[in-house]
């Protein structure tokens, strides 16, 4: 699924996955300090928008243009700005060091670039900097609410711990749950959802 898939997903008058953020992120956003953000595969912005409506600084990337121009309209009717980056995470370094929060959201790589990628993030976070995460697990293939339909591109909690080694853990469960979220995500769903810290 490339950045040409992604643009004619978007091009529809209504946000695919919604305007609110994800229930997670919303949930677990206080345990981010102030500083910037990161929120990675962002499509239409509506993480990198609420997160801006907390106070954070946020950067949104996605390899889809159409995304990210939706995810700016997003934030000017929420009287907020946010930075948007096109680019494909395979060709995007996470500055080490730098983010108070990384936020990643049903980002479905293939496993080799998801492992670079998450392992840039345990480096990209501050000492004390905050990831989220929720993604689907192979188990939600017998849903069909959403999601890939490649086994590999889904995420378990075991993979993610190896990936995510050197983060401290505060959440780190798989579950079922409702995800209902636009036209993209409709019903019962199995995720994993993951909330970090990088030591101080
Ligand atoms: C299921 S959508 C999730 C969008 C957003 N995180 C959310 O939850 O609303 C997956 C997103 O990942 C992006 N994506 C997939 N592969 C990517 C890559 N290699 N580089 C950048 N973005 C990518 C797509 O463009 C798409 O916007």
């Amino acid at each position: 699924m490339d950045a040409a898939f992604w643009n004619s997903r978007y091009a529809i008058a209504s946000y695919y996955y919604g305007e609110s953020p994800n229930a997670f992120v919303a949930a677990t956003a206080s345990h981010i300090p102030a500083g910037p953000v990161l929120c990675l595969a962002e499509g239409e912005g509506r993480n990198a928008v609420h997160l801006a409506t907390l106070g954070h600084r946020v950067t949104a990337v996605d390899q889809s243009d159409a995304g990210l121009a939706k995810a700016r309209r997003l934030a000017a009717t929420r009287g907020v700005e946010i930075e948007t980056m096109v680019a494909d995470l395979a060709n995007h370094s996470i500055t080490p060091n730098m983010w108070a929060g990384i936020v990643s959201t049903f980002a479905h790589l293939p496993p080799a670039l998801r492992r670079k990628v998450h392992a840039d993030v345990v480096l990209g976070l501050r000492p004390g900097g905050i990831f989220i995460l929720e993604a689907y697990t192979p188990a939600q293939l017998a849903f069909g609410t959403g999601g890939p339909k490649s086994p590999e591109l889904l995420m378990t909690l075991a993979g993610l711990r190896e990936e995510l080694a050197g983060l401290e853990f505060l959440v780190a469960h798989e579950l079922e749950r409702d995800v209902i979220e636009g036209d993209g995500h409709i019903g019962r769903g199995a995720v994993v959802q993951i909330l970090a810290r990088r030591h101080e």
